[in-house]
């Protein structure tokens, strides 16, 4: 109850003007196990990995902020460790376990599920998922998709995480691109079909450097938001709303979500700055953002009632 009354606070002050973040997305390394075609963080050269400390007051900071969920991104979570206590390594569970004593109501991560990730601490897994079989490995690499199986199929045969009654749910997330548009159906009717996946999120490519040849064209785009609301009213587990998935459709080259309700998530990056928007804003790709969290902010901040629910579902 005091979290509702939280969160209708914190609405009526940004109806009033007081825009501060709910959601913060901290990147607590960029070393990956995986060369994706479509993500520039594995190219940088010396990866950076934060330490428990420095991401003790990240997390401080954005509390105070009023921000009380939390995405911790990458980079691969489950290659992050923290060594420099000698009493002991840490893992991606204490980077969790960190967010709840802070005070945290709701953790997520974000992996490519190429390790177990069972016994996690988080509320709510994103694995990762480019498509089927070969589409999937098309763009993450040869047997990628067989090892993201294994693993969502060993998770949901595990116990959950000592001292927790239920495990977190474990979605996907789909980054659709000029390679693998062809398999949506196939994988829409795969999430369905597949009792260990909670939902899948639907994100269009956003053409960072280097990555622009896999933007997929805004007539195709459109034409797939309108087959993925057609899924979602059949009752397919799409986890965009329908005002998100809206938001997300381009005219004059220009998807119709500004970033201009992006303040509701602020961003810590890996070499530890911190901003109100994401990196696709420092890279002046806004314009052709595709990500499913954009369209569902733009959603927020247009007080769309459906988009409010499933952020509420998803949530709480
Ligand atoms: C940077 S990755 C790192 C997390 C993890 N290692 C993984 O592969 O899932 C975080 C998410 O961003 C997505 N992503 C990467 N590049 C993207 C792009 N250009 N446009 C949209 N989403 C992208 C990935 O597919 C992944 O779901």
């Amino acid at each position: 109850m005091l979290r509702l009354i939280y969160l209708a606070w914190w609405q009526l002050r940004a109806l009033c003007g007081r825009r501060t973040p709910l959601q913060s997305v901290i990147f607590i390394l960029d070393k990956c196990n995986l060369h994706c075609k479509h993500c520039s963080v594995y190219a940088i050269a010396a990866p950076r990995i934060k330490t428990l400390a420095q991401i003790r007051k990240e997390l401080e900071y954005c509390y105070a902020q009023g921000s009380r969920f939390v995405d911790f991104e990458g980079g691969e979570l489950y290659l992050w460790r923290d060594n420099t206590d000698p009493l002991r390594t840490y893992d991606i569970n204490d980077v969790v376990d960190l967010a709840h004593e802070v005070g945290f109501w709701n953790v997520t991560i974000t992996t490519n599920a190429q390790l177990p990730f069972s016994g996690t601490h988080a509320d709510q897994v994103w694995v990762s998922m480019d498509g089927i079989g070969k589409w999937h490995d098309n763009i993450r690499g040869k047997g990628t998709f067989e090892r993201l199986e294994r693993n969502i199929a060993l998770y949901a045969q595990s116990q959950p995480a000592a001292g927790r009654r239920k495990k977190a749910p474990v979605c996907v997330n789909m980054v659709i691109n000029n390679e693998n548009y062809g398999c949506i159906d196939a994988t829409m009717e795969y999430v369905k079909a597949n009792p260990d996946i909670d939902k899948i999120s639907v994100n269009f490519h956003t053409p960072f450097p280097e990555t622009e040849q896999l933007f997929l064209d805004p007539v195709t785009r459109n034409a797939i938001i309108d087959k993925l609301i057609i899924y979602k009213k059949r009752g397919y587990p799409i986890m965009n709303s329908r005002s998100g998935l809206l938001a997300m459709k381009m005219k004059d080259g220009k998807t119709l979500c500004t970033d201009r309700y992006c303040w509701t998530t602020n961003f810590i990056f890996s070499d530890g700055s911190r901003s109100p928007k994401c990196m696709g804003y420092t890279h002046g790709v806004c314009d052709r953002c595709g990500f499913s969290m954009g369209g569902e902010m733009s959603a927020v901040g247009k007080m769309k009632i459906d988009t409010l629910i499933s952020g509420l579902k998803l949530r709480m």
